[in-house]
C-alpha cells in the first residue's frame, strides 16, 4: 500500500501516519521530520533547511525531490510506504510520478484530511511533540504524564515553527503552493477527502477503511 496522507499544517497528517504505520508496519515518512532530524543533527542540509521552516516555508524542490527519492529507495519501503508532507507542490508531485514509475509502485490513494483555519491553528498552539514523532495536544490528545511521551518516555517540546506567526504564513503557503494538489490528485482518481475535524479514533477508523481496502 504507497499512501499520501495530505491535508494543511495542523491536519493530523503525523497523528493519522503513526497509527496507520503502527497497525499496517509500513513506514511513515515525513519529510517535515526528515529535515528537523537534520536540523537537530546541524548537518548542511539542516543548516539551509532552517531558515526556510522557522519561517514557515518550503524548503526548495530539488532538496526534497532528492530527500525523498532516497528514501523511496530504502528496502523498508518495499511493502508500501506512508508519505506525510510530501508532495507540497506540483513539481515535487511530478517528479514522485517519476520515481515510482521507475520501481514501479504506483500510489494508491491520495487521503485529503479536511479542517477548516480556525481549527488548525488551535490545534498548532496547543501542540506538543516527541523526539520519537508523537505529537500530542494540550487538549485534544495530552500524554498521559505531563510533558512526557507515552511512546518513547522523552520530554515534550513546541516547534519553533508553531509560533503564530509562522503558522500563519504556513497556512497562506499550503494555500498558494500545496492546495492546487488537490485538483492534481481529483484529476487522477486518487483524491479520497476525510473528515478531520472529528475525534482522533473516529477519523482514524474512516481512514483505515479506506487503507485496508489496499492491503
Ligand atoms: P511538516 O512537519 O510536514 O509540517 P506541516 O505540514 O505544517 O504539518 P504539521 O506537522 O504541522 O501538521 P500535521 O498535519 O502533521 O498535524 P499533527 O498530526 O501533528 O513540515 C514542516 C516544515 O518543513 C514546512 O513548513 C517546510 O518548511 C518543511 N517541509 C516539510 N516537507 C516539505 C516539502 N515536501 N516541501 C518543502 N518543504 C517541506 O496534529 C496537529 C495537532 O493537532 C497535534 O497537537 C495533534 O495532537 C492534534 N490533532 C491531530 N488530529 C486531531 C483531531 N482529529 N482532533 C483534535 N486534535 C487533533
Ligand atoms: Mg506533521
Amino acid at each position: 500500500m504507497d499512501i499520501i496522507l495530505f491535508g494543511p499544517p495542523g491536519a493530523g497528517k503525523g497523528t493519522q501516519a503513526q497509527k496507520l504505520s503502527q497497525k499496517y508496519g509500513i513506514p511513515q515518512i515525513s519529510t517535515g521530520d526528515i529535515l528537523r532530524a537534520n536540523v537537530k543533527d546541524g548537518t548542511p542540509l539542516g543548516l539551509e533547511a532552517k531558515k526556510y521552516m522557522d519561517a514557515g516555508e518550503l524548503v526548495p524542490d530539488d532538496v526534497l525531490i532528492g530527500i525523498i527519492k532516497d528514501r523511496l529507495l530504502q528496502p523498508d519501503c518495499a511493502n508500501g510506504f506512508l508519505l506525510d508532507g510530501y508532495p507540497r507542490t506540483v513539481p515535487q508531485a511530478d517528479a514522485l510520478t517519476g520515481i515510482l514509475d521507475e520501481i514501479n509502485k504506483p500510489i494508491d490513494v491520495v487521503i485529503n484530511i479536511v479542517v477548516p483555519n480556525d481549527i488548525l491553528v488551535e490545534r498548532l498552539s496547543g501542540r506538543w511533540m516527541s523526539g520519537c514523532g508523537a505529537s500530542y495536544h494540550t487538549v485534544f490528545n495530552p500524554p498521559k504524564a505531563e510533558g512526557i511521551c507515552d511512546t518513547c518516555g522523552d520530554k515534550l517540546f513546541q516547534r519553533p515553527d508553531d509560533t503564530s506567526e509562522a503558522v500563519s504564513n504556513r497556512l497562506d503557503v499550503y494555500q498558494n503552493q500545496t492546495a492546487p494538489l488537490i485538483g492534481y490528485y481529483n484529476e487522477k482518481g486518487l483524491l479520497k477527502d476525510i473528515d478531520g475535524t472529528r475525534d482522533i479514533d473516529v477519523v482514524f477508523a474512516d481512514i483505515d477503511k479506506i487503507v485496508a481496502s489496499f492491503k
